[in-house]
């Protein structure tokens, strides 16, 4: 039964959120997402979701998701391992293998699932061993909130956490000495490969020449690289020239590849055989529809056979970027599809998302715990469907509302 305790819990917890100028209001999209959608009856430009390469919405994959349904039903009715893996689940895991470069790929439900699932796994004792261990994980402190958890997973005593500064290569360089003659089973750098609150790239050829030296596992979450970063969308390895030399990938299709749901990880074959024996948020939860899956091999057939779209949406977002820096607007540099207007004060920056929303922008303000205290901003996602006419509007109510 609700108590007086536990529901007085409940509501006081969200008043003090709600005080705290925390409470998160959904708006209600009526219709499809894109770059141009309804709420309340009035059309916005949307700014604030993952669709990269506009392919949320797109005929393509609404027929490849249609003829899933058709041919292989609904749902499995099963997880993957008692009947619930269907020829075109291997069908996807193999066609972004071969373009993440990785051995295999396992497919999860969610990209969080598939980080909650690896490092569970990882950093756990091989079945039957009784031997003592450590594990030592290094993690950049801008890594998104799945890898956090993912942590939270793990045995405390069996790991030790070390948090370099986002993207301090030499903090990590220096953590990884200190810790070279510590005895440690297995050593394991974390990052994204793009950092979703800034839109810059870690910097993976540094990051692996680390690994090397120190004998770390790298494992990075290129959720917002691929389908964007890249000539070919292949991701943050291939943007960076190392594409093929990470040890482990993560990703989704919940964003560029069609925006759906689905996560997975990419590695060598041993590993995703291995989480596929003891991954529980893998073993324990149902199989990917076949709607969703027919789609996210149809976004990568797309992707193969055409690389305009992510072409399309780094030209977008570069000239983005040019309008706010002409403008003396303070953005971050980089290259990816998100390009945060940095404000600084909370209350500002959401007072301007407020008056963006009115004048029909839609694009969401970020600040502290989110970010750094003092660093609240306003993150703009551009999309390869966003016309020249889309960013010159909004650049003008920008103006106008500065
Ligand atoms: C870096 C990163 N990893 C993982 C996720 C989770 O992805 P999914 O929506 O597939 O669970 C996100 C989504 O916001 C993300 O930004």
């Amino acid at each position: 039964m609700y108590t007086k305790k536990i529901t007085d819990q409940i509501e006081g917890d969200l008043k003090a959120i709600a005080d705290n100028g925390k409470y998160k209001t959904e708006r209600l999209i009526e219709g499809a997402q894109g770059t141009h959608v309804i709420v309340d009856g009035k059309e916005m430009i949307m700014f604030a979701s993952n669709n990269y390469l506009g392919l949320a919405n797109h005929p393509e994959l609404i027929k490849a998701s249609v003829e899933g349904m058709s041919k292989f039903g609904f749902g499995t009715a099963s997880v993957r391992f008692l009947s619930g893996t269907q020829t075109i689940h291997r069908d996807l895991e193999k066609k972004i293998a071969k373009f993440i470069g990785t051995e295999d790929v396992i497919l999860y439900s969610t990209n969080f699932m598939s980080n909650l699932g690896l490092f569970a796994t990882l950093v756990n004792e091989p079945f039957g061993s009784t031997e003592p261990w450590k594990d030592v994980i290094y993690s950049d402190a801008n890594n998104h909130a799945s890898i956090i958890d993912a942590f939270k997973l793990c045995k405390k005593e069996n790991l030790d956490k070390r948090i370099y500064k986002g993207g301090d290569t030499a903090m990590l360089a220096q953590f990884l000495e200190e810790d070279k003659n510590k005895n440690y089973r297995n050593k394991i750098i974390v990052t994204d490969g793009i950092f979703s609150m800034e839109g810059t790239m870690a910097d993976l050829p540094k990051l692996i020449e680390l690994a090397e030296k120190y004998e770390a596992l790298l494992f990075v979450d290129d959720a917002h690289g691929i389908g964007v970063m890249g000539e070919n969308g292949k991701g943050t390895a291939e943007a960076q020239e190392v594409f093929g030399k990470i040890d482990i990938i993560s990703g989704t299709l919940g964003k560029a590849l069609g925006g759906a749901i689905g996560g997975y990880i990419g590695g060598k074959k041993s590993l995703v055989d291995l989480l596929r024996q003891k991954s529980r948020t893998y073993l324990f939860s149902n199989a990917v529809p076949a709607s969703i899956v027919n789609a996210g091999i149809a976004s990568l057939d797309m992707l193969e056979a055409d690389n305009s779209f992510t072409k399309k949406v780094k030209e977008n977002a570069s000239y983005f970027r040019t309008k706010l820096e002409e403008n003396n607007w303070p953005t971050l540099p980089g290259s990816h599809a998100i390009v945060p207007l940095m404000i600084g004060d909370a209350m500002k920056a959401s007072d301007l998302s407020k008056k963006l929303f009115e004048n029909g922008i839609y694009a969401t303000s970020l600040s502290f715990p989110v970010v750094p205290e003092g660093e609240a901003r306003i993150r703009f996602q551009l999309s390869a469907l966003h016309t020249k006419e889309d960013i010159d509007k909004t650049i003008e109510i920008i103006k106008k509302v500065w």
